[in-house]
């Protein structure tokens, strides 16, 4: 009899996370403060992030142990299920296994409660009582709501006007677990307000929404803000899923050939990923695939440079593929991969070869996301649907070269408030995005002197 799912008990959720900096190639790039350009030092963060994150965003580490309140939060849904894809290889006709971890289950939808939960831990250690953050789809804001009502804190979100519309259900999901939710940008901030009177018609951007949340956590002394990717200590929080995938991919008696992630600010792909990087130092064969949007193409067509990770400068200045921060991205519907920037973990080592990026187009990625869903039964996130196309690819490509490959990714999200996107796809209303090479251009020429 096949089996579908390879399930671990509580007890065995990872007690500690994976830091992939003692295994990096070389060096990490310190951030630097953009009005010195001197490497940022820990106070210069100390006005939006509490001391514990700090010291993960810096540690040396190898590991750093998950304290047991987290733990017993991380309980409500973890582990989560890795799942054979038989019905979709057989839909396919590949000889591929594909396996895949479903990070869909956990009670915002997505990944993303697997950070939120330990930075809403440690900012309330510190005794700030609200966190401010920005999203795109939804899935960050939801996750930072939960977790902020789990400790009892409050939590104002900044939503990209785009999806702010594509998707009304996120906002009043967010306010289900008592959150505020307004689209951004905003005339709640100095940063919404200018980028405003440029352009009252902006559909917003990551970019715009963490200059306001992080305005609005500086000027209020109870606030701190919240990030939903990028930084070190949001990826090492979500290495909880590749730990667990090592050990359920051993007792599916297989080793995975390729490890595949959509990447956004490249959290959920390095929390699948990075786990599997000391085997492939070691020599094992093994690839690591970034999938992002054609229309958002920060590691296949960006460059490394020191950039800020907001669009108004208020950030300290990160090494990391960009497009520039200036760069508004066409508003495709997996509005969780429209970030300029990506993570300076993930662009380091794909910059050193160890990560390997595609782009894809939205239609192919939903196209590839309905195959999916015929096959497997799940409506994956618009974000998801990246990874899914590119594993798609691959499995085809295995039937066409008849070779054997395992194949493991990240379901990090489900669709079931993406469904105003499904609906415009199926009428024909979606198209794609030409690859916006003159924006970027400009966007690149207003990189900051760092660079
Ligand atoms: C379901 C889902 N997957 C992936 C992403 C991309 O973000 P990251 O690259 O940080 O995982 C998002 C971001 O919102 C998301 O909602």
């Amino acid at each position: 009899m096949p089996e579908y799912r390879y399930l671990l008990s509580e007890r065995e959720i990872p007690k500690s996370w994976y830091n992939v900096i003692p295994d990096l190639p070389g060096p990490l790039p310190p951030p630097l403060n953009p009005a010195t350009g001197q490497p940022a030092q820990p106070s210069d963060l100390e006005a939006i992030f509490p001391h514990a994150l700090i010291e993960q965003e810096v540690t040396g580490a190898p590991s750093v142990p998950i304290p047991d309140p987290i733990l017993d939060i991380l309980r409500m849904w973890r582990p989560t299920p890795l799942h054979r894809a038989h019905r979709l290889e057989r839909a396919l006709g590949t000889p591929a296994k594909i396996f895949y971890k479903n990070e869909g289950v956990s009670p915002a939808g997505s990944h993303k409660p697997n950070t939120a939960i330990a930075q809403a831990y440690y900012n309330k250690a510190a005794g700030i009582k609200r966190l401010t953050t920005e999203t795109g789809a939804g899935q960050w804001g939801s996750a930072l709501a939960l977790a902020c009502n789990v400790f009892g804190m409050e939590c104002m979100v900044y939503m990209v006007k785009c999806s702010f519309y594509q998707k009304p259900h996120r906002r009043t999901m967010m306010e289900c677990w008592g959150a505020r939710c307004i689209p951004s940008p905003s005339d709640q901030t100095r940063a919404g307000q200018k980028v405003l009177a440029d352009d009252p018609e902006c559909p917003g951007s990551l970019g715009i929404a963490i200059s306001e949340a992080v305005e609005d956590a500086a000027a209020h002394q109870d606030t701190n803000y919240s990030l939903g990717s990028v930084l070190n200590h949001v990826l090492l929080h979500q290495t909880v899923i590749g730990q667990e995938a090592i050990v359920q991919m051993k007792l599916a008696g297989a080793s995975p050939d390729l490890v595949i992630g959509c990447c956004g600010g490249g959290s959920n792909f390095a929390g699948l990923a990075f786990p599997f990087v000391p085997a492939k130092a070691a020599g094992k064969s093994l690839r690591l695939i970034a999938v992002e949007p054609a229309a958002c193409p920060t590691m296949t067509k960006g460059v490394y440079a020191y950039d800020f990770g907001d669009k108004s400068g208020m950030t300290p200045l990160l090494k990391m593929d960009t497009l520039g921060h200036d760069f508004v991205p066409p508003g495709i519907h997996a509005g969780g991969l429209r970030y300029h920037g990506m993570a300076p973990l993930v662009s380091l080592l794909h910059r050193a070869g160890v990560v390997e990026a595609v782009s894809y187009p939205q239609l192919k990625c939903f196209e590839a996301a309905l195959t999916f869903a015929r096959a497997e039964g799940i409506i994956v996130a618009p974000e998801t649907s990246h990874a899914v196309g590119c594993v798609i690819d691959e499995a085809l490509k295995a039937r066409e070269e008849g070779r054997q490959k395992t194949i493991l990714f990240n379901l990090s999200g489900h669709g079931h408030f993406d469904m105003a996107a499904y609906e415009k796809y199926f009428a024909g209303e979606l198209s794609d995005y030409e690859y916006p090479a003159e924006k970027i251009r400009e966007a690149l020429a207003h990189l900051p002197k760092a660079s």
